[in-house]
């Protein structure tokens, strides 16, 4: 039975997992066994782990996969992917191989600004904020030089403070809107604890500063944190090729190479005018940049909305990547914003994390943009190929029936015997189910 507890925070692990086990499972001796069972076996590991939030109670497993044969500004890359999609991996690294054969991806990045706000009440008139705003500036910055000169030695630091007047849409509201460069690092903690330096900076100029009605002084700071939107920390990835270098790939599908780039192209435009179908295209490109960034200790909730926002800049939801069919020539790109970083944060916590940034080289945060950027694409031609030729569910089904007879408890053999008969017949957990019975029966 269901229980209020009070300072559940404040008891030891194994009593966290004793009541819950107690309060929400009908069968507690089981349940505070999986839980346990998926501790650490390296109880230091597994300090480290539980440091990451409140409450830990033990540990999720994902698969951390491999998609190799990336081929990124002519530099190779063996990428590491956390999903549990089970076709995502398998497409990426198809995706990849393709291209490799034909000069890989190419990237560069567009610009790295990050984003910061001070939302702000203000009483007093706009033109007198904006008469005095070169001096707040220089006020915020001289008093937030202790917090940016570590940051500013790297290169970094605060790299520009705009006033905003938004008083036509809410009486009195202001805001500064602040960009940051923060070098390799996400900066999240950087930005946020420089903005609630502003936040008081900013109430303590208008308290003194001289000549200044009551009205004048009084400002109501509301809150003070970054933006997730990063429009200009951007990253541009294309791929290229003769049209004719589909001819092997078309001819599979019957088709010419020239139809099947067409139809190709032709998919990603309607994912430009549908945002119904945009929302399921762009969900492809993030099955790959997701899945990269979780590996890479990053945080895949920030790059997502970022990345939402950005395809919907214009007003209307659209695909992030686009395709043009010219001259012989096919060409496929993506331009998309990704806040990241290879240093603070998980990166260098999470020893997983820490290993994927290693196998990729232990790469700058330009890097990291351009290795993610690349996976996206990749996986979006993956998508669009297999949709626009096969149809999704002969690949997706291939991975999931490995699933699906785990789950009925397959044997090696039995497993071998489903693997070969489903080859040519789609598989449904009902007919695996099936398959299984009848091939046990026979086997008996
Ligand atoms: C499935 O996770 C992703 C796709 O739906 C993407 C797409 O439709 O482009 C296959």
């Amino acid at each position: 039975m269901s229980s209020v507890i009070n300072g559940f925070s404040k008891l030891s692990k194994q009593d966290k997992i004793k009541w819950l086990a107690e309060n929400h499972f009908s069968d507690p001796a089981p349940a505070q066994q999986v839980f346990e069972s998926w501790q650490h076996q390296d109880p230091l590991q597994q300090k480290v782990i539980d440091g990451f939030t409140e409450n830990a109670l033990t540990n999720f497993p994902l698969p951390l996969s491999i998609a190799p044969n990336f081929l990124i500004n002519g530099k190779l890359y063996a990428v590491p992917m956390v999903i549990e999609e089970s076709s995502v991996v398998a497409a990426a690294s198809s995706a990849a191989k393709f291209w490799l054969e034909r000069g890989g991806f190419h990237c560069t990045i567009l610009g790295t600004v990050k984003l910061g706000q001070v939302h702000f009440l203000w009483g007093g008139q706009a033109k007198v904020l904006e008469t005095i705003f070169p001096d707040i500036k220089k006020y915020l910055l001289e008093e937030s030089q202790d917090l940016t000169a570590n940051m500013e030695k790297r290169g970094g630091g605060v790299t520009d403070i705009q006033l905003m007047n938004f008083t036509q849409l809410e009486p009195g509201y202001f805001q500064l809107r602040v960009s940051f460069e923060t070098c390799d690092s996400m900066g999240a903690n950087f930005i946020n604890t420089v903005l609630e330096r502003f936040a008081q900076s900013l109430e303590h100029f208008l308290t003194q500063y001289p000549g200044l009605s009551d009205a004048e002084r009084d400002i109501e700071v509301i809150m003070s944190i970054l933006s997730n939107y990063t429009p200009d920390c951007l990253v541009h990835a294309w791929v290229e090729c003769p049209i004719a270098s589909f001819a092997e790939l078309a001819q599979n599908q019957g088709m010419d190479a020239y139809q099947l780039a067409h139809r190709f192209a032709t998919a990603v435009r309607i994912a430009q005018i549908d945002p119904y179908r945009a929302t399921t295209h762009n969900k492809g490109i993030f099955n790959g940049i997701d899945a990269v960034v979780i590996a890479t200790g990053n945080d895949f909730r920030a790059v997502e909305a970022c990345g939402h926002t950005y395809a919907a800049r214009d007003g209307q939801y659209r695909s992030l990547s686009s395709c043009t069919v010219e001259n012989d020539l096919f060409r496929f790109e993506l331009k998309i914003p990704l806040a990241i970083g290879t240093v603070g944060g998980l990166t260098a916590l999470h020893p997983l994390a820490k290993s994927a940034l290693e196998m990729l080289g232990k790469p700058s945060a330009h890097e990291l943009m351009m290795i993610v950027a690349a996976v996206g694409l990749a996986q979006n031609f993956g998508a669009v190929r297999s949709l626009v030729t096969t149809g999704i569910q002969k690949g997706h089904m291939k991975m999931h029936l490995t699933n699906m007879l785990n789950h009925l408890g397959a044997n090696e053999e039995e497993s071998a015997a489903a693997q070969a008969y489903f080859s040519k017949q789609t598989a449904s957990f009902a007919s695996v189910r099936a398959f299984l019975e009848q091939h046990r029966n026979l086997v008996l």
